[in-house]
């Protein structure tokens, strides 16, 4: 729960680390962070002031338009302030502001949708069909005049091709092409210069040149996007026509679609588009058709309530860091993983991040609390790139390195002037493993599809340390790792959190007690009817179980006193692991079933707890322990696989009627 003194506390820090940002960025044309990044702290900060509206002020940089003109240029006063769009990242955020809006103006909305170009503003006033100035964004009030300079842009008609006496204002995307911007950049580090950061600064410096000569010299393009005045039209639609009709290139792909269903189909289509397109498109921009409700609707801090931007997933976000945790890899090396505040990356939820070693948590100086940037770049494990220092809380500590292996507590050797830390241990990471193993896998959790080699991968990348660390995994934690899509990755997360629950004997067993093997599980289960009595328990009391002697008991109760059974049994705890009491058998003992297909109401998480609960087993797909195969709506591949093989088939209903649901 985020308190209101705390979400005070956080969007000052949010608010001064972004206008920082905007400042370089829009008025020195530098940039120190990724416009990615910069989105995620503007989203958290949107977020927070939705949530305490109270706490929104209109200076705020949610309000706000960033750069101030440069002196070097004339400044030309914009007829109607030149304003900005909402963001939205997600499906439920246009949801949001569709509901917003239909609370102001209920009606059917038709909206008209186009990709959102990445360039630079400027708008472009014509004097009875000719050119007659143009100026970029500036403050959104005040901008500069960059006349000269949108004269030599070839794709902006100096004369309209339509007849249009008087006064008409139009305003778009200056841009750059990949191609070009490659080629440019190509040729910059050919004669040792920087690189330009991207096609948006440099088309924003190009149009700010002071010599005309050198921004013709430069490949700048431009698609138009608003007809501000001049041309009164009814809609989106036609105004996107219209602007064709007058010589202008309009981002290409615009569509009128009824509703956000469709938005959504044409938004997924898009997305994938874009990358085959010559020019950088950073998202789609959402428009409401019908002008004259647009206008009614009128405008929020300094974004029309028509409009909204919808940002495509970014590759790299903002979050917190809430825990560093060690973890020893195969070679016994020490690996600082990062556990953040999970944080949606290009689509996918990132919760960890790696630190990579000793020397790069030193150099970028990683602390628990810290606000940092992280990056998910294709295939590979996310990483911290950097911390935000103006934005760390006091109170903070500098994070050293363990001095013993963290997991079996052995001495450590130091390589490579410090930059690799190594337990000298050989069993520790081969122990570890084992116990892991041993705890998923049949006798004990029994999560199917988590076999060693993926318990390996995990640990190898520092996803997991223990057991319990499965229940903490997302989705895209796993997409970096090899043989993972988004469907097998979904599919073995919701398995694992089918497995919440386990039976008492089990459990004993999935702790790794030493001597503890099924029968001793069962055993100890009966006569102790909780966890807590058996950590409880003195070896004499132990000693009373059936096959326990004398040693055993002594091992037993040393194992369960441990710090680390300890840490183990708390963790298990946060996972949420529920333990039920010993169910001998059930009426489905001896079954295991096997779901394809939709349900109907029952989800699968629900069928498979029915399943286990009345003593039967499941499993993800059909083999030879198969005895009943429960076939829905839609079923896959699975349903006439197991007709091949004559395994009973159930439907829905039968398999309810069976478990007496
Ligand atoms: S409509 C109130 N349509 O993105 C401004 N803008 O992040 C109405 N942009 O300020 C803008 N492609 O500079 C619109 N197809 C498009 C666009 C587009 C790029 C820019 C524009 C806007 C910014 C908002």
């Amino acid at each position: 729960m985020v308190t209101i003194a705390s979400a005070k506390k956080r969007i000052k820090r949010l608010r001064a680390e972004i206008d920082r940002h905007r400042y370089l960025y829009h008025v020195l044309d530098r940039q120190e962070i990724s416009e990615a990044a910069l989105d995620s702290l503007k989203k958290e900060l949107q977020d927070l002031e939705l949530e305490f509206p109270e706490l929104s002020t209109p200076d705020s940089p949610t309000q706000r338009v960033g750069g101030k003109p440069l002196a070097k240029f004339k400044h030309i006063t914009h007829a109607a302030p030149m304003l900005s769009l909402q963001d939205a990242f997600s499906l439920e955020d246009l949801r949001q502001w569709e509901e917003r809006n239909y609370k102001i103006i209920a009606s059917d909305y038709a909206y008209f949708v186009e990709p959102k170009i990445d360039g630079v503003a400027v708008a472009l006033v014509y004097q009875d069909g000719g050119l007659l100035q143009a100026a970029t964004r500036g403050d959104g009030r005040v901008g500069e005049d960059v006349t000269h300079n949108i004269r030599t842009i070839d794709a902006i008609p100096l004369t309209l091709r339509q007849e249009a006496s008087g006064r008409l204002e139009v305003r778009g995307e200056v841009y750059v092409s990949k191609g070009d911007f490659a080629m440019l950049n190509a040729a910059r580090s050919r004669h040792g210069q920087p690189r330009y950061a991207n096609p948006r600064n440099y088309a924003a410096g190009s149009i700010r040149q002071l010599d005309p000569k050198q921004a013709a010299a430069r490949p700048l393009k431009f698609f138009a996007w608003e007809i501000t005045s001049g041309l009164a039209m009814s809609t989106r639609a036609d105004e996107y026509t219209a602007l064709q009709d007058l010589g202008f290139p309009v981002p290409p792909g615009g569509q009128l679609l009824p509703d956000l269903t469709a938005v959504e189909k044409y938004l997924a289509q898009a997305e994938k588009r874009r990358l085959q397109q010559p020019y950088l498109i950073d998202g789609a921009v959402l428009k409401i058709n019908d002008l004259a409700i647009g206008r009614r609707l009128g405008v929020i801090g300094k974004a029309p309530r028509a409009s909204i931007a919808y940002k495509y997933a970014a590759e790299e976000a903002t979050t917190i860091v809430e825990g560093i945790v060690v973890q020893v890899g195969r070679t016994g090396a020490l690996t600082p993983v990062a556990h953040l505040k999970p944080v949606s990356v290009a689509g996918t939820t990132v919760s960890r991040a790696t630190l990579h070693n000793a020397a790069e948590i030193q150099r970028k100086d990683v602390r628990v609390g810290d606000t940092v940037i992280i990056r998910k770049a294709g295939d590979i494990i996310p990483e911290v790139v950097k911390v935000l220092l103006a934005m760390r809380p006091a109170g903070t500590r500098a994070f050293a390195m363990p001095d013993k292996c963290p997991v079996c507590g052995s001495a450590l050797a130091r390589e490579e002037g410090g930059v690799i830390v190594r337990c000298r241990n050989s069993l520790c990471f081969p122990r570890q493993r084992e116990r892991i193993i041993h705890a998923l896998g049949e006798a004990g959790f029994d999560i199917e599809g988590l076999g060693e080699k993926i318990i390996e991968q995990l640990l190898q990348a520092g996803l997991i340390e223990d057991a319990p660390d499965v229940w903490d995994l997302k989705v895209g934690d796993l997409l970096p790792l090899e043989r993972f899509a988004e469907k097998s990755a979904a599919k073995l997360i919701e398995e694992i959190q089918s497995h919440r629950h386990i039976s008492f004997d089990r459990f004993l067993i999935a702790l790794g007690i030493p001597h503890v093997g099924i029968v001793t599980a069962a055993d100890l289960a009966r006569d102790f009817r909780s966890i807590t009595k058996v950590c409880q328990a003195a070896p004499e009391e132990l000693e009373h179980v059936e096959g326990i002697g004398r040693k055993v008991a002594r091992d037993i109760a040393a194992f369960m006193r441990a710090q680390h059974t300890k840490t183990l049994l708390a963790k298990y705890q946060r996972a949420g692991i529920k333990i039920t009491a010993v169910r001998a058998a059930g009426p489905l003992s001896g079954r295991t079933f096997v779901f394809t297909g939709s349900m109907g109401e029952l989800t699968r998480p629900e069928a498979v707890q029915h399943v286990r609960a009345q003593g039967g087993k499941v499993a993800a797909s059909l083999s030879a322990r198969v005895t009943d195969v429960v076939v829905g709506d839609d079923p896959g591949s699975k349903a006439a696989q197991a007709r091949t093989a004559g395994l009973r088939i159930l439907t829905p209903n039968q398999f309810k009627r069976m478990l007496k649901l």
